[in-house]
C-alpha cells in the first residue's frame, strides 16, 4: 500500500482502481474546464500571514454548519453516481462522515437510496440534496422520504436545470450501470477489486428513482435522462412550496451572483452554497472562492454562506472560512478517497484535511477557528 499524505495521492489511486468512465465523470468540468481549473488555482493566489510565539495549545476546529455540530467546517457534498466509484459508495461515505462527526449530503442521483443510507447509519441524520424534476408528485414523495429517513437539512440545487456538457462523458458513453460493450468490459476487467465488489452489491442503479417512478426501466445516459426529467422551468417561486412541504432546514446550492444571493436570502432559507457545481455547469464562470467575498458582504448577516469548489486541502478550507464561509463541502476530495480505498479512503481524506487545517490555523496564530477572520490572510492576495 503506498503512503498517502495528500488528497492528490488519493486521486492517483482512484484513477488506477476505478473504471475510466466513472473516474472521468468525477474528474472533469464542462467544455474547456476553465472554471473547474480556476476553482483550485484561485485558492493558490491567497496567502497566509504567519504569526509566531503564540501559545498553540488546546486548539479546536469544531464549528456549527446549518445548526449541526461539525468537527471541521466541511460537509460531504452531494455527488451523483457515488455508488459507481465504489460498491455501496454512499453508504461508506455516510458512515465515514458519521464517525468523523461532519454532515453527509446524499444526492438525488445517488446509487444507494435515501432508505439504504438511513438504515446503514442507524438513522443518524444526514442531509438530502434535491433536484427538481417535472414530475412534482415524485418530488413531493422524495421530500417526504427524506423527512421519514430523519434527514436534517434539504439542500436544493438551483444550477442544474439543464446539464453542462462534459466531453469525456459523451466519449465514454457514461451510464449506470455501465453498458456491456467490449471496451467497457475490458476496462472493468482491468479493475478487479472494483468489479468484484460491484458484483457483490445489489445496488447498481439510481436507488432514489428506480422503483419509485413509473415507466423508468432504462435511464440511458445521464445527460439524456436529465434533459427529459429535470424541470427547466424551476424558478424562485417554487422554493416556497418546497420549503413548506419540507418544513426543516433549507440550504440553497449553486449561487454565484450577488443579485441571486439577495433573492436567495429573501426566500428565508437557512443557508446558501456559493458554488459553480465544481466547474461542471457554466464554463467561464468565476471560481467559487473569488465569488465568495461579495456574497458574504451582501447576505452574510441574513443567512449562513457556505461554499464548495476546489477544496483539496485544509488550507483551502481555512481560506474560505477566513473569507466568511461558515462551512465548505468536498465532492471530488471525498470521491478520490472513496475510489482509492472505500470507507477508509474517505476517512483518510478527512484526516488529511483536518490536519492541514489545524496546523495552518496554528501557524497563523490561532487556536479556535471560530475566532479566525480575514486577518489571517495577506492583504492584496484575496
Ligand atoms: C451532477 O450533479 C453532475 O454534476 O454530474
Amino acid at each position: 500500500m503506498p503512503v498517502i499524505t495528500t488528497i492528490e495521492d488519493l486521486r492517483v489511486l482512484h484513477k488506477k482502481r476505478v473504471p475510466r468512465m466513472f473516474y472521468d465523470y468525477c474528474d472533469s468540468g464542462s467544455w474547456t474546464e476553465s472554471t473547474y481549473r480556476a476553482n483550485e488555482a484561485d485558492f493558490e493566489k491567497i496567502k497566509f500571514r504567519q504569526r509566531v510565539a503564540v501559545n498553540m495549545e488546546n486548539r479546536t476546529t469544531r464549528v456549527r454548519m446549518a445548526g449541526q455540530e461539525a468537527a471541521i467546517p466541511v460537509a460531504i457534498a452531494p455527488t451523483g453516481l457515488t455508488g459507481m466509484q465504489h460498491a455501496d459508495g454512499e453508504i461508506l461515505a455516510a458512515r465515514a462522515a458519521k464517525k468523523f462527526g461532519i454532515p453527509f449530503t446524499l444526492s438525488t442521483m445517488s446509487i444507494c437510496s435515501i432508505e439504504d443510507v438511513a438504515k446503514a447509519t442507524d438513522n443518524h441524520p444526514f442531509w438530502f440534496q434535491l433536484y427538481v424534476m417535472r414530475d412534482r408528485a415524485f418530488i413531493e414523495r422524495l421530500i417526504d422520504r427524506a423527512r421519514a429517513a430523519n434527514c436534517s437539512a434539504l439542500v436544493l440545487t438551483l444550477d442544474l436545470q439543464m446539464i453542462g456538457q462534459r466531453h469525456k462523458d459523451i466519449v465514454n458513453g457514461l451510464s449506470a450501470p455501465p453498458r456491456m460493450t467490449l471496451k467497457n468490459v475490458l476496462n472493468m476487467m482491468s479493475k478487479p477489486a472494483w468489479s468484484l465488489e460491484m458484483l457483490r452489491t445489489p445496488r447498481r442503479n439510481f436507488g432514489n428513482i428506480f422503483g419509485h417512478v413509473k415507466g423508468i426501466e432504462n435511464m440511458g445516459s445521464l445527460s439524456e435522462w436529465t434533459a427529459k426529467q429535470f424541470d427547466p422551468a424551476l424558478s424562485w417561486k417554487d422554493i416556497e412550496w418546497i420549503k413548506s412541504r419540507w418544513g426543516g432546514k433549507l440550504i440553497l446550492k449553486g449561487v454565484q451572483d450577488v443579485e441571486d444571493a439577495r433573492i436567495a436570502a429573501d426566500t428565508g432559507a437557512d443557508a446558501l452554497i456559493v458554488s459553480n457545481h465544481g466547474g461542471r455547469q457554466l464554463d467561464g464562470a468565476p471560481s467559487s472562492i473569488s465569488a465568495l467575498p461579495a456574497i458574504v458582504d451582501a447576505v452574510g448577516s441574513r443567512m449562513e454562506v457556505h461554499m464548495d469548489g476546489g477544496i483539496r486541502s485544509g488550507q483551502s478550507v481555512l481560506k474560505a472560512w477566513a473569507l466568511g464561509a461558515r462551512g465548505t463541502y468536498i465532492g471530488r476530495s471525498m470521491l478520490y478517497g472513496l475510489g482509492a480505498m472505500g470507507e477508509q479512503g474517505v476517512t483518510k481524506a478527512l484526516e488529511i484535511i483536518q490536519k492541514e487545517l489545524d496546523l495552518t490555523m496554528a501557524f497563523c496564530g490561532h487556536t479556535d477557528i471560530n475566532k479566525v477572520d480575514k486577518g489571517i490572510l495577506l492583504p492584496g492576495t484575496y
